[in-house]
């Protein structure tokens, strides 16, 4: 069972993403519950305010520290967090590791930036993590937070069933995933390998790993070790 909060300064971006699929599947077994804070709630004075300039000059606004501060401990009172995780382009890279090691978590605090970014003392004082999605900028951090929980969620135990096992996915073994095909056996003239076909499952198996390891030799050579596998 995992438990997760989004402190979001659009929440209603995250409306849609765990109404579907797998995600939704997650929550209606019970395993996974997202729920979505609005930060503005937190906001200062008539107007709920809770962005202002940067000091020292610059274009963008900086998230304030006192509504963060009031949210996060608000949370932390109801839900003692594992991790309260900033989700920002100068964090650690996402990548499948991360996924595997916050899916085994109880209960995260997802805190989406915007703007410039949050006040620095919220980072030193409150957040224990801080990832990214890749070497590009989003306006905020509601994707990026609806990207991780998109990740996580399908690694929780009894969320995926056989079929869409994560065991096979590219990534896990630190290699990209073969080819696959369906039916029809010939289509537009292209047969799908004979091998698949053949009910011999060793050597179908022998023939995916191979075709993974020409795979991302050929597209993720960073992702190979010395040996070459
Ligand atoms: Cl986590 N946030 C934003 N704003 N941009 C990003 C990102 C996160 N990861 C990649 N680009």
């Amino acid at each position: 069972m995992l438990e997760i909060d989004i402190l979001a300064v659009i929440p209603g971006l995250l409306d849609s993403p765990f109404s579907h699929s797998m995600l939704k599947r997650a929550a209606d077994q019970g395993l996974l519950t997202v729920r979505v804070i609005d930060l503005r709630e937190y906001g200062a004075g008539k107007y709920k305010q809770i962005d202002d300039y940067a000091f020292g000059g610059g274009a963008g606004m900086v998230l304030m520290p006192q509504p963060l501060a009031d949210a996060i401990r608000e949370l932390s009172r109801e839900r003692s967090y594992d991790e309260i995780i900033y989700l920002t382009p100068d964090g650690e890279t996402l990548n499948q590791s991360i996924a595997n090691q916050l899916s085994l978590k109880s209960r995260l605090l997802l805190i989406c930036g915007h703007y410039k970014g949050i006040d620095e003392r919220i980072r030193t004082k409150f957040v224990t993590r801080e990832i990214s999605i890749g070497d590009y900028v989003l306006s905020g951090g509601e994707l990026a937070a609806a990207v991780l929980v998109d990740a996580i969620g399908r690694l929780i135990p009894g969320v995926l069933n056989d079929e869409t096992s994560a065991l096979t996915d590219s990534f896990q073994d630190q290699l990209l995933a073969p080819p696959v095909y369906t039916r029809p056996a010939e289509w537009e003239g292209e047969k799908v390998p004979d091998i698949l076909l053949s009910g011999h499952q060793a050597k179908i198996d022998d023939w995916r790993h191979e075709q993974a390891i020409a795979r991302t030799r050929a597209r993720r050579p960073d992702l190979m070790n010395d040996e070459g596998l």
